[in-house]
């Protein structure tokens, strides 16, 4: 089987990120440093990533975690920054299915099951994703359609959103924005082509998960219905 996929199938985490690994000359078989993508491995041998002995996850976990704000999800830090899995503890090496960005919260998954990773982050995947926003000002009505049809920023193009104004407060805007996409920043550089800001990015929702009352910084398992229900996306 090929390195990535083997790597991935044990829950490191998704074949991409699996090949990035191996390039990056972390892994090693049979004490090998292994920087090959097309590397196959096969039956008895001994893998290492960051010289911790790989094995077949005996259990793939599912995790809906509250991010709060001022956490990034990688596994590790260079800048000692805290991770979502200083919050999250499990025996299973899970990782987190995409990102969120350090100042967003909300509904984040993790999981050691590689394959559903993969399927979910992957921007073809079309796996809706809601976030409420609050936006400096409130946007019009031209604005908002502007939202809706597709907007470009950075030279990066978004598909078009469904958006809606939930609440005024302030003089500010609380939005309903979901997307199918989920590019970096893809919120925040929506509402900047508009020439207005973020002032709090919270996403509720992705794929027929709600956040529902989960309090900040809290986090559980899915249910088996919950679990089904991804994998039949
Ligand atoms: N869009 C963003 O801009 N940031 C996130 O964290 C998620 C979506």
């Amino acid at each position: 089987m090929r390195i990535n996929k083997y790597l991935s199938g044990c829950g490191i985490d998704s074949r991409r990120k699996c090949e990035q690994l191996v390039l990056d000359g972390r892994v090693k078989i049979n004490g090998k440093k292994a920087t090959e993508l097309a590397t196959d491995v096969k039956d008895g041998d001994y893998v290492e990533v960051d010289g911790h002995a790989v094995t077949v996850a005996h259990k793939l976990v599912y995790i809906m975690l509250n991010k709060p704000k001022g956490c990034i999800c990688s596994l590790s830090d260079e800048h000692g920054r805290k991770t979502v899995l200083d919050i999250v503890k499990v025996k299973e090496r899970i990782f987190p299915v995409g990102r969120l960005d350090y100042d967003t919260e909300g509904l984040l998954l993790l999981t050691n099951d590689g394959e559903l990773a993969n399927k979910l982050a992957h921007p073809s995947s079309g796996v809706k994703k809601t976030y409420y926003v609050r936006v400096e000002g409130v946007p019009t009505a031209a604005e908002l359609k502007r939202l809706r049809d597709g907007v470009t920023f950075g030279g990066v193009k978004y598909a078009g959103a469904e958006v809606s104004i939930v609440d005024e407060d302030g003089g500010n805007a609380r939005l309903s924005v979901t997307i199918s996409e989920g590019k970096n920043h893809e919120i925040k550089n929506m509402i900047e082509s508009l020439g207005r800001r973020v002032m709090l990015l919270k996403r509720v929702a992705l794929g027929g998960l709600r956040l529902g009352g989960l309090s900040r910084g809290e986090w559980r398992y899915l249910s088996a219905r919950e679990t089904e229900r991804l994998k039949a996306l």
